[in-house]
């Protein structure tokens, strides 16, 4: 369990970055940029459905210092495994090999399809986002590494349009399909908040967290191997319901409709698209509940969503079951659920501050009988999206 202050944190990764630069360029950095993870509260699975989602950007960031090159050239030292990374801007190749640059890579290749162009750089990074965890430790690079070229290079680049072009890199260039609430969230993250965003119009509205409660993150440490094919797998069997029901997407079917037109799908399509549009809806009651204060009916519909994402869209896992209810069993918790893509990964919980560390202590030794895996707890607050230290 850790939860020193905000700061104590980003300092501790600031000293990181700034003498591992020291010591693999000589010198000292000339920019800080700060990028975070992410959490989603609920709304999953539902962005590349034009719907909504609820995340919160967290306090766990990747920490990058750079420094300006001329020759057109990037450099990039991950301080955290002791890998450096060397390419130049006008040849841009994706390889197995140092496959974490190949986020890096993608943000270039991306902008500079965009027009943009790039100033070149030396930097370092270090990060307490832990990685493959479904806590966004990519999106974090992808956006950190956009906004440190904006800035290096000198142009404008507003929040969404920021996110939209790492949503491209992953795309396109590393090859993950996902949609755009990580880049979303992590380029445009505001403290002690959620954001309600619409995936189909790209605006979003602001939903303070209310005081009193705690994100409870409970990472089951499952690589979640099965996600890529999967993910693609759902996203097409949801295309192939939104066909069937002659809709852009299932952002346009109300629970109601779906049942009235059941006999139309096959029964996994059906399963798939009652998952989308009920949590669509829940993700919009949570909203409310959570600006009316209710956090008891929050918590009851992040429950709902994970008997949902288990059930009908089937993107649970065992590990992800027993935290989750692991944690409806304990005191002070109001809901929890998986969140992100699914297939291991991370379960968020909402839970009262008087009874988070509690929590921490009851939920880790449950998973570890269970599991036979060390899984880990890490009590979060709702932090500022990508920004210069
Ligand atoms: C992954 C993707 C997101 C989203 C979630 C599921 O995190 O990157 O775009 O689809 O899965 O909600």
């Amino acid at each position: 369990m850790s939860c020193e202050p905000l700061d104590e944190r980003v300092q501790t990764l600031k000293g990181t970055v700034t003498a591992a630069f020291e010591r693999v360029y000589g010198g000292q950095p000339q920019l800080i940029v700060v990028s975070p993870g992410r959490v989603n509260v609920i709304g999953e699975h539902t962005d590349y459905n034009d719907g909504f989602v609820l995340p919160a950007a967290i306090d766990r960031h990747v920490v990058i210092g750079l420094r300006p090159r001329v020759d057109g050239r990037v450099r990039v030292h991950a301080a955290d495994f002791d890998d450096t990374a060397t390419f130049a801007l006008d040849s841009l190749t994706r390889t197995e090999q140092q496959s974490w640059a190949n986020y890096i890579k993608g943000v270039a290749w991306a902008l500079q399809q965009e027009g943009y162009a790039l100033q070149g750089f030396d930097a370092a990074l270090a990060s307490d986002v832990p990685v493959a965890s479904g806590l966004s430790s990519s999106a974090a690079l992808e956006v950190g590494f956009a906004f440190a070229f904006q800035t290096l290079s000198g142009f404008e680049l507003d929040g969404v349009k920021r996110a939209l072009l790492c949503q491209k890199a992953e795309n396109q260039f590393v090859g993950m399909n996902c949609g755009i609430m990580d880049q979303y969230i992590v380029s445009l993250g505001k403290a002690g908040h959620v954001l309600l965003i619409d995936c189909r119009s790209l605006g979003y509205e602001l939903a303070p967290l209310p005081a009193g409660v705690s994100l409870v993150i409970c990472n089951t440490r499952k690589k979640r191997g099965l996600l890529d094919s999967e993910y693609n797998t759902r996203r097409a069997e949801c295309e192939r319901g939104a066909a069937t029901l002659g809709v852009k997407a299932l952002r346009d079917v109300t629970p109601a409709q779906l049942e009235a037109r059941k006999g139309e799908l096959d029964p996994v399509t059906y399963r798939r698209c009652r998952h989308v549009v009920t949590e669509d809806a829940r993700t919009l009651e949570a909203v409310a509940a959570m600006r009316a204060g209710d956090l008891q009916r929050l918590g009851e519909l992040m429950n709902a969503s994970h008997v949902s994402l288990r059930d009908d869209y089937q993107v649970s896992c065992f590990e992800l079951d027993v935290m989750v209810e692991a944690a409806w069993q304990q005191p002070g918790v109001y809901g929890a659920r998986m969140t992100g893509g699914g297939f291991g990964g991370c379960a968020v919980a909402l839970v009262a501050d008087e009874h988070a560390a509690a929590y921490a202590a009851q939920v880790a030794p449950i998973y570890r009988r269970e599991t036979g895996i060390e899984g880990e707890i890490y009590i979060c607050r709702a932090d500022d999206g990508v920004h210069a230290f």
